[in-house]
Parts: structure tokens; C-alpha cells; sequence
């Protein structure tokens, strides 16, 4: 025990990432991308058009739906939000027609709902989209946020090169550092390394970045949900190392409540981003919500899971074809635990697992209280040499908590 303890200590001073007292558990809110993407037409698709009443409006359906008293707080703006021109002083600003009060107004507002407000920039000339990029402008845009009370960035990367991240992320750390104001500071640098075939220096990120995204934009669909649990379940570069408190790898947002997932396929979303410790960030019409999505969204054993103080990464233990189990140590004395069990076949009968505890790692001979991990269903009091008897449907989850109760 005290040479845990021991361990434990050391490491903290060892990988001590960024230090602005942000995302100490993953980050949870809601975000444009996924599901309005650039759309600037506001003419013929005022509901649905990059603009401050799209942000306005689901600033307001967070708290009156239920979605805030469960921890989820970032409004996040995406990508198409500004004018084309940057103005004679050089400063960013907003699409005039489509944000026609400014940023400030609309971080006031959404402040007032008890909510953050996140922002969208790259780090290159242009953005993603085509709008003015950051580079030459680093400073002047870290100010610019920090006035507009702007409380998270996310920094995409389009228009840039590799070579340049390395000097140009942390370069914008420092500036969002020095404008006195924390920001969430949300780096992309990793998945363009990763898209050149390199292997990003995870620490290094970590020390500049709280959160960071490492691999493909998601899709609304399964195999882009099943193609990023193999990423990280390959975990290559050890990546999963580097989470913890104030660093957490971004495996990109959740889509439960959109089009593309069966209900199977929606709990694997949310289990395994649980598991990962992954921020929670919907892109998702909070309108139009089915109650199921809703439901899972809102679970309380599966936030608690993600949210877990210690901030481990669950990592994938076993993969025998389609079967994989994955665990995560839950609490700072490593006792609790969350697992997984996963069906990656398109198609078949479910898979009928049988597996001792002790093979998920679970050896306390006491014996662990067993509970079902979307429910909360007590299962049992089982020992080290029990079997857990679960079903798995096809692309569907089975979800344990192991609780140690000493
Ligand atoms: C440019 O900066 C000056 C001095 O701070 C200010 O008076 C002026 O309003 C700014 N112009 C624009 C277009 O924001
Ligand atoms: C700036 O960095 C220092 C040193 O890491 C940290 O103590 C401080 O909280 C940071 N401030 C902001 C606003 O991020
Ligand atoms: C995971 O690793 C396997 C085996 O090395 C490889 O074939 C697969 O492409 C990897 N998947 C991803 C998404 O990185
Ligand atoms: C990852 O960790 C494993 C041991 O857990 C080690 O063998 C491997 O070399 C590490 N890989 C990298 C790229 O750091």
C-alpha cells in the first residue's frame, strides 16, 4: 500500500500537464460540428444556421432540460462563425448578420444561464472552413477571446503543417496563459500528426494542452464510432497514460441522439467514452432528442464513470476477434472498477461471455459488490474466482461496476 501510495506521488510530480486549474474531470457540454457543420444559411434555414440563436437556444434547452444539473456546462461554437476579414485593427470578428449582437453579448448570455462559452480557431491561415486563421495573429486572438469572456478554445489545425504545431501550440498556450483569463485550451495538433503516420509526443501536448484530439473526425455513424474505439483501444504511443487530471485525449463528440446509431450502438458510444474518460461533448439537435438517447445521456452511473476523480483512461485488456473487454480503475485507491464488455460484429447472435473476475484484474479476495453499469442493479457480492455471465448483442455493450468495499 505505501509503495502505491509512493507511486502515485512521484508520477503526479513527474507528468504534471497544463496548469490552469481546467478540465480536472473531462469536460461535458454541447458543441456545433457534427451535426450543423458550416451551415451559414440563414435565409432558408434560420433554425438550423451557424448563429447566435443556434447557440442561444441550446444554452437555454441545457438547463431546461436537465442536461446542466447533470454536468454538462460548454456551449461550444464551432467552425464559420466569423467575417471573412479580419477588421482594420486586425481583430476577429463575428458574421454580422448572423451573430448580430457580437461574442461578448452572446458569452454574456449564455453566462447567465450558468453555462461556458467555448470557441473555434486554427491554427494555420485559414480555418477549416475557409475563414481567417490564426497564424500571425496568436496573441492578438488570445486577447481578443479573453475580452469577449471566452472560457474554452478550441484550436483546429487546416492550413498549417506539423513542423509548425510544434512551436505554434504552445505558443498559444502562453498566450491564453498570459491574458490572466482560464480558458479550456482544446489542441487538434495530435490528429494531424497522427495523420502523417508519426507518433505525437503525448507529454509534450499534455504540458500545452488540456484536451486534445488524436484521431479522425467522427462521423454520424457506427463504423466511425467503431474505427475510434479501435484507435484507442490500439493505443499506440501509450497515450492513455498521459489522461488524468487537467489532460484528457478527445475522442471526438458524442452523436447519441442523432441519426446514424442503433440503441445498441448509442450505449456503446456512451459506455466507451465513459470508460475512456473522454469529454462529453453532444453534437446533437437538443430540440428533438428521443427519450432513450435523452436517457442515456443523462445517466448517472455512466457520468459518474466518466467523471470519476482520478481521471484514468480505461484501456482495452483482451480482443479475441469481435470480442474485446476493456476496464477502468475507478478512485485514487484502484479498487473500483468499470468494464466492458464489447461486440464489434455487424451482425449474429449475441455473445454469451462467461469470465472469472479475476481475469478483468478484479483479485481482492473479499470479494467486489457487482453491479449491472447502466442501471446500477446490484448483481452481487462476488470474489476473485466468480463468473460473470453476460450477454452481448451484436455492436451492443455489456457494462459492469465492481465496487471494493473495504
Ligand atoms: C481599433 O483600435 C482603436 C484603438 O484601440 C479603436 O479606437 C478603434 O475603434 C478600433 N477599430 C476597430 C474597427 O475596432
Ligand atoms: C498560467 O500559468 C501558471 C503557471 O503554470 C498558472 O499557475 C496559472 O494559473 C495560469 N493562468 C491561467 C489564466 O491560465
Ligand atoms: C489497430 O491496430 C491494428 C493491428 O495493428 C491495425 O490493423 C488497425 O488498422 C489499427 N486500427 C486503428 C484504427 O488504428
Ligand atoms: C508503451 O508501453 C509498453 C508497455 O506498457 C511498452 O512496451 C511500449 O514500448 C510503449 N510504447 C511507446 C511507443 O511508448
Amino acid at each position: 500500500m505505501i509503495v502505491r501510495v509512493l507511486l502515485f506521488a512521484s508520477l503526479c510530480v513527474m507528468s504534471r500537464g497544463l496548469d490552469n486549474g481546467l478540465a480536472l474531470t473531462p469536460p461535458m457540454g454541447w458543441v456545433s460540428w457534427e451535426r450543423y457543420r458550416c451551415n451559414i444559411d440563414c435565409e432558408n434555414d434560420p433554425d438550423n444556421c451557424i448563429s447566435e440563436q443556434l447557440y442561444m437556444t441550446m444554452a437555454d434547452l441545457l438547463v431546461s432540460e436537465g442536461y446542466k444539473d447533470k454536468g454538462y456546462e460548454y456551449v461550444n461554437i464551432d467552425d464559420c462563425w466569423m467575417e471573412k476579414q479580419r477588421d482594420a485593427n486586425g481583430s476577429l470578428v463575428a458574421d454580422r448578420q448572423r451573430f448580430p449582437h457580437g461574442i461578448k453579448w452572446l458569452a454574456d448570455y449564455v453566462h447567465s444561464k450558468g453555462l461556458k462559452l467555448g470557441i473555434y480557431e486554427d491554427f494555420g491561415t485559414f480555418t477549416c472552413g475557409g475563414y481567417p486563421g490564426s497564424k500571425f495573429y496568436l496573441q492578438e486572438d488570445a486577447e481578443t477571446f479573453a475580452s469577449w469572456g471566452v472560457d474554452m478554445l478550441k484550436l483546429d489545425g487546416c492550413y498549417s503543417g506539423i513542423d509548425d504545431m510544434e512551436y505554434g501550440y504552445p505558443a498559444m498556450s502562453f498566450f491564453l496563459n498570459q491574458t490572466g483569463r482560464p480558458m479550456l485550451y482544446s489542441c487538434s495538433w495530435p490528429a494531424y500528426v497522427v495523420f502523417y503516420g508519426k507518433i505525437p509526443d503525448y507529454k509534450k501536448i499534455a504540458s500545452y494542452c488540456n484536451i486534445w484530439r488524436n484521431y479522425a473526425d467522427i462521423q454520424d455513424s457506427w463504423d466511425s464510432v467503431r474505427g475510434i474505439i479501435e484507435f484507442y483501444g490500439n493505443d499506440t504511443g501509450n497515450f492513455s497514460l498521459v489522461a488524468g487530471p487537467g489532460n484528457y485525449n478527445d475522442p471526438d463528440m458524442i452523436i447519441v441522439g442523432d441519426y446514424g446509431l442503433s440503441y445498441d450502438q448509442q450505449r456503446v458510444q456512451m459506455a466507451m467514452w465513459a470508460i475512456m474518460s473522454a469529454p462529453l461533448l453532444m453534437s446533437i439537435d437538443l430540440r428533438n432528442v428521443k427519450p432513450e438517447a435523452k436517457a442515456l445521456l443523462q445517466n448517472d452511473y455512466l457520468i459518474r464513470v466518466n467523471q470519476d476523480s482520478h481521471g484514468t483512461q480505461g484501456k482495452r485488456i483482451m480482443k479475441n476477434g469481435a470480442m474485446e473487454v476493456w476496464t477502468k480503475n475507478l478512485g485514487f485507491d484502484d479498487k473500483g472498477m468499470a468494464f466492458a464488455f464489447l461486440n464489434l460484429n455487424d451482425g449474429g447472435a449475441p455473445f454469451e461471455v462467461r469470465m472469472p473476475l479475476y481475469q478483468l484484474g478484479l483479485n481482492e479476495a473479499e470479494g467486489y459488490n457487482m453491479t449491472e453499469g447502466f442501471t446500477g442493479k446490484f448483481i452481487g457480492v462476488l470474489k476473485p474466482h466468480d463468473i460473470i455471465n453476460a450477454s452481448v448483442d451484436p455492436s451492443g455493450v455489456w457494462m459492469g461496476i465492481a465496487y471494493f468495499d473495504c
